[in-house]
């Protein structure tokens, strides 16, 4: 069974319910039938019920399996606009914004997911990564001991002898632009809890990116990527992780052997976790596209409730694989 086929089929035991807020994009109505008929996870829609059902009826697609909820029609609108308020008038939020923002499918889908009406949600069909993630920030917020959010991409290398037998797991590669030393210690902890949950990887081990391995080079980001994997350490006693590395120390055993000789990770790391969000996301573009790689991703990691973003150049089948992933997390 392939990786994505094990994630589906924990989803169907989960039996989680996922908010789809972008109700009248047609990849994401594509994806609703093939959803429900792999019992994947229970799916609401958001939108004008009637505008739904058209762009449905357009589609070609089967969402009777579905339910659909109008923002401006719920009975709970009232509850979240209050809730809402409340949540964000220290930041200058005044009733009638609230009123508005509660208008906002990917705003309602968030407080949904917050207020346990679901128990994630995917969006990203038709918006930003920065859209579908700031009403998450807002709203959802990082989880207890996290500070920063971050995004993994689940990498299948075909006939790769590197990671845990080509599956390994990149961070971060979608969020956080200039982490801390400080955040780059919380990717390592969350990319290796993502690389068990999600992938089914026993052992992560986690190795921190940089262009130098071990001191080979002098430079304060290089110190910044030496603090962070202290900080790692120090924090997460129980995670498997060194560095700081640069890529083949972290990937080829002999290379992790001669230049990081005593590592107990280098040369067999499975979780990378890049110096800034630059290095991770041309990363895990370069492998996709090099080593014709699967991409799984980005996972939304450190967010209290699961949250995951959708590339606007998504296919039915990545709708329906960040729906079942998503529902994992959850
Ligand atoms: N982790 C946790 N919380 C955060 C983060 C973060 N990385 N960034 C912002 N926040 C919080 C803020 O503290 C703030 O909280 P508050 O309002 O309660 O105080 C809230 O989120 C909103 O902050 P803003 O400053 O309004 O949000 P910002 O405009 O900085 O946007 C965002 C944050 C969307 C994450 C931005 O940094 C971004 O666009 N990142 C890059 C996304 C991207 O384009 N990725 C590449 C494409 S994806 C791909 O290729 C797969």
């Amino acid at each position: 069974m392939s990786l994505i086929e094990q994630i589906k089929a924990n989803a169907a035991k989960a039996g989680k319910t996922i908010v789809l807020p972008e109700g009248t994009e047609k990849r994401t109505l594509l994806a609703v039938p093939q959803i429900a008929a792999a019992n994947i996870a229970n799916v609401i829609l958001l939108g004008d019920e009637g505008a739904v059902k058209a762009a449905a009826s357009d589609a070609g697609a089967d969402i009777s399996a579905a339910e659909i909820i109008n923002p401006a029609k719920a009975a709970f609108y009232d509850d979240f606009v209050q809730a809402f308020f409340e949540m964000r008038k220290s930041k200058g939020v005044t009733l009638d914004q609230a009123r508005d923002m509660m208008l906002d499918p990917l705003f309602f889908a968030s407080m949904m997911v917050k207020m346990g009406k679901a128990d994630g949600e995917v969006a990203g069909a038709e918006n930003t990564t920065g859209n579908v993630l700031r009403p998450a920030l807002q709203i959802i917020k990082t989880a207890p001991g996290m500070s920063a959010v971050s995004g993994a991409f689940v990498m299948i290398v075909p006939n790769s002898e590197y990671g845990h037998n080509g599956l390994l797991v990149f961070a971060d590669c979608a969020v956080t632009p200039v982490p801390t030393a400080e955040q780059l210690a919380e990717f390592a902890q969350a990319s290796a809890s993502t690389a068990v949950s999600v992938c089914g990887i026993p052992d992560p081990k986690v190795g921190m990116l940089s262009f130098s391995t071990k001191g080979s080079a002098s430079h304060e980001l290089v110190d910044k990527v030496t603090k962070a994997t202290a900080l790692a350490k120090e924090r997460f006693p129980e995670l498997k992780v060194d560095g700081e590395f640069q890529a083949d120390a972290a990937l080829v055993p002999s290379v992790g052997s001669s230049k990081a000789p005593g590592s107990p990770v280098a040369g067999q790391c499975n979780v990378l976790v890049f110096p800034d969000l630059q290095a991770g996301n041309i990363g895990y573009k370069l492998v996709q596209r090099f080593a014709k790689a699967e991409a799984l991703g980005p996972i939304l990691q450190g967010l209290d409730k699961p949250v995951n973003d959708l590339s606007r150049g998504c296919s039915v089948d990545d709708v329906i694989n960040v729906v079942a992933i998503t529902a994992v997390k959850a």
